[in-house]
Protein backbone atom coordinates (compact mmCIF):
# COMPACT_ATOMS: atom_id res chain seq x y z
CA UNK A 1 0.00 0.00 0.00
CA UNK A 2 2.31 2.15 1.01
CA UNK A 3 4.66 1.52 -2.44
CA UNK A 4 1.48 2.18 -3.67
CA UNK A 5 0.95 5.60 -2.37
CA UNK A 6 4.57 6.70 -3.47
CA UNK A 7 4.72 5.83 -6.67
CA UNK A 8 1.45 7.55 -6.98
CA UNK A 9 3.18 10.53 -6.01
CA UNK A 10 6.01 10.00 -7.85
CA UNK A 11 3.99 9.40 -11.08
CA UNK A 12 1.98 13.30 -9.59
CA UNK A 13 5.23 14.90 -9.38
CA UNK A 14 6.33 13.55 -12.75
CA UNK A 15 3.71 14.76 -14.65
CA UNK A 16 3.67 18.45 -13.01
CA UNK A 17 6.93 18.35 -14.06
CA UNK A 18 6.37 17.78 -17.20
CA UNK A 19 3.23 20.44 -17.60
CA UNK A 20 5.19 23.23 -16.26
CA UNK A 21 7.89 22.59 -18.74
CA UNK A 22 5.72 22.73 -21.20
CA UNK A 23 3.79 25.49 -20.04
CA UNK A 24 6.98 27.33 -19.85
CA UNK A 25 8.49 26.22 -23.42
CA UNK A 26 5.40 27.47 -24.77
CA UNK A 27 5.16 30.93 -23.21
CA UNK A 28 8.28 31.54 -24.83
CA UNK A 29 7.56 30.68 -27.89
CA UNK A 30 4.07 32.97 -27.31
CA UNK A 31 6.60 35.67 -25.94
CA UNK A 32 7.68 39.05 -28.21
CA UNK A 33 4.06 38.58 -30.32
CA UNK A 34 4.55 41.93 -29.69
CA UNK A 35 1.68 44.03 -31.60
CA UNK A 36 -2.04 43.33 -31.14
CA UNK A 37 -3.48 42.03 -34.55
CA UNK A 38 -5.67 44.37 -36.79
CA UNK A 39 -9.38 43.70 -36.94
CA UNK A 40 -9.35 42.49 -40.49
CA UNK A 41 -6.65 40.00 -39.84
CA UNK A 42 -7.23 38.55 -36.27
CA UNK A 43 -8.98 35.64 -37.40
CA UNK A 44 -12.23 36.22 -35.65
CA UNK A 45 -13.36 38.76 -37.59
CA UNK A 46 -15.28 38.62 -41.48
CA UNK A 47 -12.49 41.29 -43.13
CA UNK A 48 -15.11 42.09 -45.90
CA UNK A 49 -17.67 43.14 -43.37
CA UNK A 50 -18.29 46.75 -43.07
CA UNK A 51 -18.76 46.79 -39.97
CA UNK A 52 -14.84 46.25 -39.00
CA UNK A 53 -14.02 49.82 -40.45
CA UNK A 54 -16.46 51.00 -37.62
CA UNK A 55 -15.03 49.26 -34.80
CA UNK A 56 -12.35 50.47 -32.54
CA UNK A 57 -9.22 48.79 -33.61
CA UNK A 58 -7.64 47.24 -30.18
CA UNK A 59 -4.34 49.08 -30.41
CA UNK A 60 -6.29 52.49 -30.25
CA UNK A 61 -8.11 51.56 -27.18
CA UNK A 62 -5.16 49.26 -25.06
CA UNK A 63 -1.64 51.04 -26.42
CA UNK A 64 -2.22 54.09 -23.91
CA UNK A 65 -3.14 51.75 -20.77
CA UNK A 66 -0.25 50.02 -18.31
CA UNK A 67 1.74 47.99 -20.52
CA UNK A 68 1.88 43.55 -20.08
CA UNK A 69 3.77 41.97 -22.32
CA UNK A 70 1.28 38.34 -22.20
CA UNK A 71 -2.41 38.51 -22.79
CA UNK A 72 -4.30 41.21 -24.27
CA UNK A 73 -0.85 43.33 -23.09
CA UNK A 74 -2.38 45.12 -20.78
CA UNK A 75 -1.82 44.95 -16.74
CA UNK A 76 -5.26 45.19 -15.66
CA UNK A 77 -5.08 46.05 -12.23
CA UNK A 78 -2.44 48.67 -12.77
CA UNK A 79 -4.37 50.30 -15.41
CA UNK A 80 -7.89 50.25 -12.35
CA UNK A 81 -5.64 51.49 -9.60
CA UNK A 82 -3.51 54.22 -11.90
CA UNK A 83 -7.38 55.19 -12.85
CA UNK A 84 -6.75 54.65 -16.83
CA UNK A 85 -10.23 52.93 -16.46
CA UNK A 86 -13.23 53.23 -14.84
CA UNK A 87 -15.62 49.80 -15.04
CA UNK A 88 -19.13 50.26 -13.55
CA UNK A 89 -19.52 48.12 -10.45
CA UNK A 90 -23.29 47.25 -10.60
CA UNK A 91 -25.93 47.44 -12.89
CA UNK A 92 -28.75 46.62 -10.39
CA UNK A 93 -28.80 49.22 -7.59
CA UNK A 94 -29.41 47.06 -5.02
CA UNK A 95 -26.25 44.74 -6.02
CA UNK A 96 -23.72 45.14 -2.66
CA UNK A 97 -20.18 45.82 -3.79
CA UNK A 98 -17.42 44.77 -1.34
CA UNK A 99 -14.23 44.77 -1.60
CA UNK A 100 -12.22 43.32 1.11
CA UNK A 101 -8.28 44.02 1.24
CA UNK A 102 -6.75 40.98 3.28
CA UNK A 103 -3.79 39.08 1.78
CA UNK A 104 -3.91 35.20 2.15
CA UNK A 105 -0.73 33.20 1.65
CA UNK A 106 -0.56 29.76 -0.16
CA UNK A 107 2.19 27.24 -0.60
CA UNK A 108 3.79 27.57 2.79
CA UNK A 109 5.46 24.56 2.59
CA UNK A 110 6.53 23.56 -1.13
CA UNK A 111 9.61 24.92 -3.33
CA UNK A 112 8.41 27.54 -5.07
CA UNK A 113 8.68 31.07 -3.39
CA UNK A 114 5.39 31.62 -1.11
CA UNK A 115 1.72 32.20 -3.12
CA UNK A 116 0.50 35.37 -1.91
CA UNK A 117 -3.57 35.75 -3.07
CA UNK A 118 -4.71 39.66 -2.65
CA UNK A 119 -8.18 39.17 -1.84
CA UNK A 120 -8.33 43.55 -2.62
CA UNK A 121 -7.47 43.01 -6.29
CA UNK A 122 -9.82 40.04 -7.15
CA UNK A 123 -13.02 42.10 -5.21
CA UNK A 124 -12.06 45.03 -7.16
CA UNK A 125 -13.21 43.08 -10.23
CA UNK A 126 -15.36 39.60 -8.69
CA UNK A 127 -18.12 39.00 -6.24
CA UNK A 128 -17.12 36.78 -3.24
CA UNK A 129 -19.68 34.27 -5.00
CA UNK A 130 -17.55 33.99 -7.97
CA UNK A 131 -14.86 32.19 -5.23
CA UNK A 132 -16.47 30.92 -2.23
CA UNK A 133 -17.73 28.55 -1.38
CA UNK A 134 -17.57 26.54 -4.65
CA UNK A 135 -13.59 26.70 -5.27
CA UNK A 136 -12.01 27.87 -2.23
CA UNK A 137 -13.44 27.85 1.31
CA UNK A 138 -13.80 30.90 3.46
CA UNK A 139 -10.94 29.41 5.77
CA UNK A 140 -7.47 29.43 5.32
CA UNK A 141 -5.50 26.42 4.32
CA UNK A 142 -8.93 24.55 4.18
CA UNK A 143 -8.85 23.75 0.59
CA UNK A 144 -6.94 21.39 -0.90
CA UNK A 145 -5.21 23.51 -3.61
CA UNK A 146 -2.99 22.26 -6.06
CA UNK A 147 -0.94 23.40 -8.75
CA UNK A 148 -1.68 19.85 -11.02
CA UNK A 149 -5.65 21.08 -10.53
CA UNK A 150 -4.67 24.63 -11.58
CA UNK A 151 -3.03 23.67 -14.61
CA UNK A 152 -5.89 21.57 -15.20
CA UNK A 153 -7.80 24.62 -15.35
CA UNK A 154 -9.21 24.30 -11.63
CA UNK A 155 -9.02 26.82 -8.93
CA UNK A 156 -6.75 29.37 -9.87
CA UNK A 157 -6.76 28.15 -13.59
CA UNK A 158 -10.68 28.60 -13.92
CA UNK A 159 -9.37 32.20 -14.45
CA UNK A 160 -5.77 32.64 -14.45
CA UNK A 161 -5.02 31.66 -18.29
CA UNK A 162 -8.35 32.26 -19.82
CA UNK A 163 -9.37 35.92 -18.48
CA UNK A 164 -6.69 36.64 -16.10
CA UNK A 165 -2.98 36.87 -16.45
CA UNK A 166 -1.29 33.65 -17.81
CA UNK A 167 -0.02 30.84 -15.79
CA UNK A 168 3.72 31.04 -17.49
CA UNK A 169 3.64 34.37 -14.93
CA UNK A 170 4.97 31.54 -12.18
CA UNK A 171 6.23 34.77 -9.65
CA UNK A 172 2.90 37.07 -9.90
CA UNK A 173 1.59 34.40 -7.92
CA UNK A 174 4.83 32.99 -6.30
CA UNK A 175 5.78 36.39 -4.71
CA UNK A 176 6.67 35.47 -1.62
CA UNK A 177 10.46 34.82 -0.69
CA UNK A 178 10.59 32.02 1.71
CA UNK A 179 13.76 33.48 3.05
CA UNK A 180 11.45 35.39 5.78
CA UNK A 181 13.13 36.88 8.61
CA UNK A 182 13.36 35.12 11.80
CA UNK A 183 11.78 36.47 15.45
CA UNK A 184 15.36 36.69 17.84
CA UNK A 185 15.16 35.00 21.04
CA UNK A 186 13.89 36.58 23.67
CA UNK A 187 13.34 39.88 21.89
CA UNK A 188 9.43 40.05 21.52
CA UNK A 189 8.61 41.62 17.98
CA UNK A 190 12.46 41.77 17.40
CA UNK A 191 13.19 40.55 13.62
CA UNK A 192 16.79 40.02 12.21
CA UNK A 193 17.04 39.48 8.51
CA UNK A 194 18.51 36.16 7.75
CA UNK A 195 20.94 37.32 5.65
CA UNK A 196 22.01 35.45 2.00
C1 LIG B 1 -2.43 31.85 -10.59
C2 LIG B 1 -1.44 31.62 -9.57
C3 LIG B 1 -0.28 30.67 -9.85
C4 LIG B 1 0.59 30.72 -10.90
C5 LIG B 1 0.63 31.70 -12.05
C6 LIG B 1 1.53 29.63 -10.69
N1 LIG B 1 1.23 28.97 -9.53
FE1 LIG B 1 2.24 27.35 -8.78
N2 LIG B 1 0.90 27.24 -7.22
C7 LIG B 1 -0.14 28.12 -7.02
C8 LIG B 1 -0.86 27.71 -5.82
C9 LIG B 1 -2.07 28.41 -5.23
C10 LIG B 1 -0.18 26.56 -5.35
C11 LIG B 1 -0.48 25.76 -4.17
C12 LIG B 1 -0.72 25.45 -3.25
C13 LIG B 1 -0.54 24.60 -2.07
O1 LIG B 1 0.12 23.56 -2.24
O2 LIG B 1 -1.05 25.00 -1.04
C14 LIG B 1 0.92 26.29 -6.26
C15 LIG B 1 1.81 25.22 -6.11
C16 LIG B 1 2.91 24.99 -6.93
C17 LIG B 1 3.86 23.91 -6.76
C18 LIG B 1 3.81 22.82 -5.69
C19 LIG B 1 4.28 23.34 -4.37
C20 LIG B 1 5.72 23.81 -4.36
O3 LIG B 1 5.94 25.03 -4.10
O4 LIG B 1 6.63 23.03 -4.63
C21 LIG B 1 4.79 24.04 -7.75
C22 LIG B 1 6.01 23.15 -8.01
C23 LIG B 1 4.42 25.21 -8.55
N3 LIG B 1 3.26 25.75 -8.02
C24 LIG B 1 5.13 25.65 -9.62
C25 LIG B 1 4.72 26.71 -10.45
C26 LIG B 1 5.45 27.14 -11.63
C27 LIG B 1 6.79 26.58 -12.11
C28 LIG B 1 4.71 28.15 -12.19
C29 LIG B 1 4.97 28.91 -13.49
C30 LIG B 1 5.14 28.07 -14.68
C31 LIG B 1 3.55 28.37 -11.33
N4 LIG B 1 3.59 27.47 -10.29
C32 LIG B 1 2.59 29.34 -11.55
C33 LIG B 1 -0.48 29.21 -7.79
C34 LIG B 1 0.13 29.58 -8.99
C1 LIG C 1 -10.85 34.98 -6.80
C2 LIG C 1 -11.36 34.16 -5.74
C3 LIG C 1 -11.84 34.78 -4.45
C4 LIG C 1 -12.75 35.82 -4.29
C5 LIG C 1 -13.49 36.61 -5.36
C6 LIG C 1 -12.91 36.01 -2.86
N1 LIG C 1 -12.12 35.11 -2.19
FE1 LIG C 1 -12.04 34.86 -0.17
N2 LIG C 1 -10.58 33.42 -0.40
C7 LIG C 1 -10.09 32.98 -1.59
C8 LIG C 1 -9.04 31.99 -1.34
C9 LIG C 1 -8.20 31.28 -2.40
C10 LIG C 1 -8.95 31.84 0.06
C11 LIG C 1 -8.06 30.86 0.82
C12 LIG C 1 -8.77 29.53 0.88
C13 LIG C 1 -7.98 28.43 1.52
O1 LIG C 1 -6.84 28.65 1.96
O2 LIG C 1 -8.53 27.31 1.62
C14 LIG C 1 -9.95 32.76 0.64
C15 LIG C 1 -10.18 32.91 1.99
C16 LIG C 1 -11.14 33.72 2.53
C17 LIG C 1 -11.41 33.85 3.96
C18 LIG C 1 -10.66 33.18 5.08
C19 LIG C 1 -9.67 34.14 5.66
C20 LIG C 1 -9.01 33.63 6.91
O3 LIG C 1 -8.42 34.47 7.60
O4 LIG C 1 -9.03 32.41 7.18
C21 LIG C 1 -12.47 34.72 4.09
C22 LIG C 1 -13.14 35.18 5.39
C23 LIG C 1 -12.83 35.17 2.76
N3 LIG C 1 -12.00 34.54 1.84
C24 LIG C 1 -13.83 36.07 2.49
C25 LIG C 1 -14.10 36.59 1.24
C26 LIG C 1 -15.08 37.66 1.00
C27 LIG C 1 -15.96 38.31 2.07
C28 LIG C 1 -15.03 37.92 -0.34
C29 LIG C 1 -15.80 39.00 -1.10
C30 LIG C 1 -15.69 40.36 -0.57
C31 LIG C 1 -14.05 37.02 -0.93
N4 LIG C 1 -13.50 36.25 0.06
C32 LIG C 1 -13.75 36.95 -2.28
C33 LIG C 1 -10.52 33.35 -2.85
C34 LIG C 1 -11.44 34.35 -3.12
C1 LIG D 1 -12.84 33.92 -10.70
C2 LIG D 1 -11.61 34.27 -11.39
C3 LIG D 1 -10.27 34.19 -10.66
C4 LIG D 1 -9.81 33.18 -9.83
C5 LIG D 1 -10.51 31.87 -9.46
C6 LIG D 1 -8.50 33.58 -9.40
N1 LIG D 1 -8.16 34.79 -9.96
FE1 LIG D 1 -6.41 35.85 -9.65
N2 LIG D 1 -7.12 37.36 -10.81
C7 LIG D 1 -8.33 37.35 -11.50
C8 LIG D 1 -8.49 38.61 -12.22
C9 LIG D 1 -9.68 39.00 -13.11
C10 LIG D 1 -7.34 39.38 -11.93
C11 LIG D 1 -7.03 40.79 -12.46
C12 LIG D 1 -6.62 40.73 -13.93
C13 LIG D 1 -5.23 40.21 -14.17
O1 LIG D 1 -4.31 40.45 -13.36
O2 LIG D 1 -5.02 39.54 -15.20
C14 LIG D 1 -6.50 38.58 -11.03
C15 LIG D 1 -5.30 39.00 -10.50
C16 LIG D 1 -4.48 38.24 -9.67
C17 LIG D 1 -3.24 38.68 -9.08
C18 LIG D 1 -2.65 40.09 -9.19
C19 LIG D 1 -1.55 40.19 -10.22
C20 LIG D 1 -0.98 41.57 -10.33
O3 LIG D 1 -1.00 42.11 -11.43
O4 LIG D 1 -0.50 42.11 -9.33
C21 LIG D 1 -2.73 37.62 -8.37
C22 LIG D 1 -1.42 37.57 -7.59
C23 LIG D 1 -3.65 36.51 -8.51
N3 LIG D 1 -4.70 36.92 -9.30
C24 LIG D 1 -3.49 35.26 -7.93
C25 LIG D 1 -4.49 34.26 -7.87
C26 LIG D 1 -4.37 33.01 -7.13
C27 LIG D 1 -3.15 32.56 -6.35
C28 LIG D 1 -5.56 32.34 -7.29
C29 LIG D 1 -5.97 31.03 -6.70
C30 LIG D 1 -5.80 30.88 -5.26
C31 LIG D 1 -6.41 33.18 -8.14
N4 LIG D 1 -5.73 34.33 -8.46
C32 LIG D 1 -7.70 32.84 -8.53
C33 LIG D 1 -9.26 36.35 -11.51
C34 LIG D 1 -9.21 35.18 -10.75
Amino acid sequence: MRAFISQANEDGRLRLRILLSLLLLSASLYAGAGEWLPLDNDGVHDPSSPAVKRLMEPRDGLSGLAPDDVGNQVRWPQALDQGQINPRTNLLPETKVEVLDKDILLDLYGSMPIVRFPHRIHTLWLNCNNCHEHLFKSKTGATDISMLNILDGEQCGLCHGAVAFPLSKCDRCHSVSRNIPKVKSGGAGEIKETGK
